[in-house]
């Protein structure tokens, strides 16, 4: 076997990654840098030659480095990203390292166990019903997929129709049923499953986002057949909770009328309240629906990339995902783990999830959920306080909207100039958001490394130049 300087690979990434995480409560936030400076900075092609692997990992850290955005800052606020929890870490340096293709168990059946467990864990740890499959994918969007084509096996089958076998064409139809305030990515697993983006029943929300259980009642009432709905745990604006026992209750009649009917929770934003005994009151029922799909990658803090998708019937999971190829080992009694997901040749990105549960513990995961919820409202708090910006979700979770008041009723204005200021500035990053149609400051807290410092620091440069903005 050819051998390798491992040692010097390993000293240019590791002294680079070390300097990277140990300066993130310092480097700004967002990196500086147009387009033709970073296109200058990377701009190497492969020459003939090629070039020594440690001097290339050496000169990609000093030439992409600069242009990183720390994601993993605790004063990162945008979009719902999370941070690195060290567990994770650790554990993708050894699954990097390991370069296991995590498809099947016989060729690398420690990766399989240590994936299956992470699974029970979390099945335990957010009280979800044992027995459960799970799947550990790319992100919410490929977990919301993967449950959704359970979905769409489920109910076809209790119609006599085999979806796998024979697709949908003069299949019975299926009613999908979505919040108006669903996340963009269930539509777009409508799309990939052949069910149509536009060819469902949009229920409206309530001004938190709710589900509205009025209008879902009456939809459900009007519709007969195969029927899909989703509901979530953790809207990506409000961070709201639909009501699970409410939504559970009226699925459950629809059953009884002879509707095969299965209920999704997307659950990417906060199905990892169910950890937390504080959040008991917001998340009953939730554990009465047919599939959860989550994010490692959101407040869990395990790295990009990694999602869950978890099915009460693992028999429609297996059928809708499951594959079979003569040259493959297959038929085991053990899990493989590509009979979950849509993925043939994987990543065993589960470890990660392993590694960080481990290490997390009960009393952490729920932590996790009280430390980043108690935070966001720190910062809705001190905003509502300084009278210069409304809340205008109630904070019942990690998410907060905010508006900007700007004194000549430019409020959509003053949000932008404000977040690209501190952003700018290097503090922290927030995005922005269009709800009900106005344009809004979005915050998320999601990651662990967040502590009171970083939000005041925050809250600091958000409210000086808001203050500069308006003068
Ligand atoms: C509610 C919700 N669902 C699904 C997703 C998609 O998750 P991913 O980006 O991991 O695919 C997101 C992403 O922010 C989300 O907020």
């Amino acid at each position: 076997m050819y051998r390798s300087d491992w040692e010097a690979v390993l000293d240019a990434a590791g002294s680079a990654a070390l300097d990277h995480l140990n300066s993130l409560p310092d480097r700004p936030v967002y990196p500086q840098g147009s387009y033709p400076e970073i296109l200058a900075a990377l701009d190497h092609p492969p020459t003939d030659t090629g070039v020594d692997a440690a001097q290339v990992v050496h000169e990609l850290a000093r030439d992409l480095g600069p242009y990183v955005t720390a994601h993993a800052s605790g004063r990162y606020f945008g979009f719902v990203i999370g941070g690195l929890h060290p567990a994770s870490w650790g554990a993708e340096i050894l699954v990097s390292t390991w370069d296991q293709n995590a498809g099947l168990y016989p060729p690398t059946p420690g990766v399989a166990v240590a994936e299956e467990l992470a699974g029970q864990w979390l099945l335990e740890m957010l009280d979800l019903p044992s027995g459960s499959s799970v799947g550990f994918v790319t992100g919410g969007q490929m977990a919301t997929f993967t449950c959704l084509a359970a979905a769409r096996h489920q109910v076809l089958r209790a119609a006599g129709w085999d979806v796998e076998a024979d697709g949908l064409t003069g299949a019975p139809p299926i009613t999908v049923v979505v919040k108006e305030d669903a996340h963009a990515t269930v539509r777009r697993a409508l799309r990939f499953l052949g069910l149509g983006e536009r060819a469902v029943i949009t229920i409206p929300c309530d001004e938190q986002s709710n589900i509205r259980l009025d209008a879902l009642e009456q939809a459900l009432q009007s519709l007969t057949g195969p029927t899909i709905l989703t509901v979530e745990c953790g809207n990506i604006n409000t961070g709201a909770f639909d009501n699970f026992t409410a939504v559970a209750d009226l699925a459950d009649a629809h059953r009884a009328a002879g509707n095969a009917t299965w209920v999704h929770v997307d659950g990417a934003v906060m199905l990892l309240a169910a950890a937390a005994p504080s959040m008991a009151a917001h998340l009953q029922g939730l554990d009465r629906m047919d599939s959860w799909s989550t994010d490692g990658h959101k407040l869990l803090n395990v790295a990009y990339d990694c999602g869950i998708a978890i099915c009460r019937h693992p028999a429609a999971h297996h059928a809708a995902m499951s594959v079979q190829a003569s040259y493959l080992d297959q038929g085991t009694s053990a899990r493989d783990p590509m009979d979950w997901v849509p993925e043939f040749s994987r990543r065993a990105r589960g470890v990660s999830v392993y590694a960080t549960l481990r290490s997390l513990g009960r009393h952490g995961l729920a932590d996790l959920v009280d430390r980043t919820t108690r935070l966001a409202r720190r910062f809705a708090d001190q905003l509502a306080a300084s009278g210069r910006a409304v809340i205008v979700n109630d904070v019942v979770s990690n998410q907060v909207l905010v508006r900007w008041l700007a004194p000549d009723g430019d409020h959509r204005g003053l949000a932008d100039t404000i977040m690209s200021a501190v952003r700018v500035e290097g503090v922290a990053v927030f995005s922005g958001t269009t709800y009900r149609g106005e344009r809004l400051m979005r915050i998320s807290v999601s990651n662990w490394a967040t502590d009171d410092d970083d939000v005041d620091q925050a809250i600091e440069a958000l409210l000086r130049n808001a203050a500069h903005a308006t003068a």
